[in-house]
């Protein structure tokens, strides 16, 4: 249940300008200069990771792909390596993806205008807001994780985001507080107080600028607002992968484009239906010989938690089947490439060249 804004109560673009004019980041790397094309990648990127991490992603992809034409003309494997350990591999695909469409449908750059920004793959209502306001200093609202603490604090807005009549009074709420001029210096403020003094867990009221108009912060509740989201156990997924090893070489699979890691390289996943030897000589054609257990590894997906076994393999024969699916790489070539982030540290480890003190244990 929503509660609309209180008559009367004080706008928040007033003291949030005054408050970010001091406060406020202007030093992030997609502000110099804040073109659209550089805001639409940090917003992708910044769709479900922080800041900190981002930054040198944001530096590495932009130096590598420093135009929308030159993501669009990028073979998305290379696309796929810059974005690699970032998580969340559909927003790469939907970035090269947009990218491409933006040169047969809109002259290589992105479209101005709100609908058709928000067409494109990966772009929602708020991000396509988001350059619209950063990058181009257009009247438009956004409405991100951010802003939605801020402002469902500010108006005590109850309910769970994402509840269809939440979300609709909330981006009431935030069209309403976007003000007729400083669009750009509006957005970042507002993101800007989320993200340093209105924090999920510890607000900083003390230094807010907007505590005495806060309804939230006057029924001493601030923490309640946003309505946190039920919590729901993550269910576990088992999966196993084979470690062959060969000459300094490891073999590799490169995933379907769909499901989890898709288009990445990874271990080659073990099917359930199969023995490991079985499916080495069936489906690799390679012999297999000894077999042991390493040291697996896991990983916190949205919806799940994965455990991952790993599984040695000793094998012999030359030729491999499905070479265009499985390949032969060192680890120092496979790190170059797109891989998962828990593969990637994985990788790191079991490769890592000995110590002193490893040789002297052995
Ligand atoms: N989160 C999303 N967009 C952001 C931006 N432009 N600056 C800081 N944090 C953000």
């Amino acid at each position: 249940m929503a509660v609309e804004p209180a008559s009367g109560q004080r706008r928040i673009a007033g003291p949030l300008l005054a408050w970010a004019r001091k406060h406020g980041r202007r030093d992030l790397p997609w502000q110099h200069p804040a073109t659209a094309y550089r805001v639409w990648v940090s917003e992708v990127m910044l769709q479900q990771t922080r800041v900190a991490t981002v930054i040198p992603y944001f530096m590495s992809f932009t130096a590598r792909f420093p135009t929308l034409p030159r993501l669009a003309e990028a073979k998305f494997e290379d696309v796929l390596a810059q974005w690699s350990g970032l998580g969340y591999y559909a927003r790469a695909r939907n970035l090269h993806a947009a990218a491409r469409l933006c040169v047969e449908q809109h002259r290589g750059k992105l479209p101005e205008s709100p609908s058709e920004l928000a067409a494109l793959p990966g772009i929602g209502r708020s991000t396509a807001g988001a350059i619209l306001a950063l990058a181009c200093n257009r009247h438009a609202a956004i409405l991100d994780g951010n802003a939605k603490r801020v402002l469902a604090r500010y108006h005590a807005v109850r309910g769970r985001p994402g509840k269809r009549e939440v979300e609709k009074a909330l981006w009431q709420i935030a069209e309403k507080e976007t003000p007729r001029e400083n669009f750009a210096a509006y957005t970042q403020a507002i993101m800007d107080l989320g993200a340093t003094i209105c924090t999920r867990s510890a607000p900083d009221c003390e230094s807010c600028p907007l505590a005495s108009g806060c309804t939230a912060h006057a029924l001493g509740r601030e923490t309640h607002f946003p309505a946190p989201r039920p919590k729901r156990a993550r269910p576990v997924r088992e999966r196993s992968y084979a470690w062959i090893e060969r000459d300094g070489e490891i073999l590799f699979e490169q995933r379907a484009p769909q499901g989890i890691w898709g288009g990445l390289l990874c271990l080659p996943e073990l099917p359930d239906s199969d023995t490991p030897e079985d499916w080495c000589r069936n489906r690799l054609g390679l012999i297999p010989l000894e077999s042991r257990e390493l040291e697996g590894f896991e990983h916190g997906f949205t919806h799940f938690q994965l455990h991952a076994h790993v599984m040695a393999l000793d094998t012999e024969g030359e030729t491999l089947n499905d070479t265009d699916r499985y390949r032969w790489l060192t680890p120092e070539k496979a790190l170059q490439l797109g891989l998962p982030a828990p593969l990637r540290r994985y990788l790191s480890a079991q490769t890592r060249p000995p110590m002193a003190c490893d040789k002297e244990m052995a």
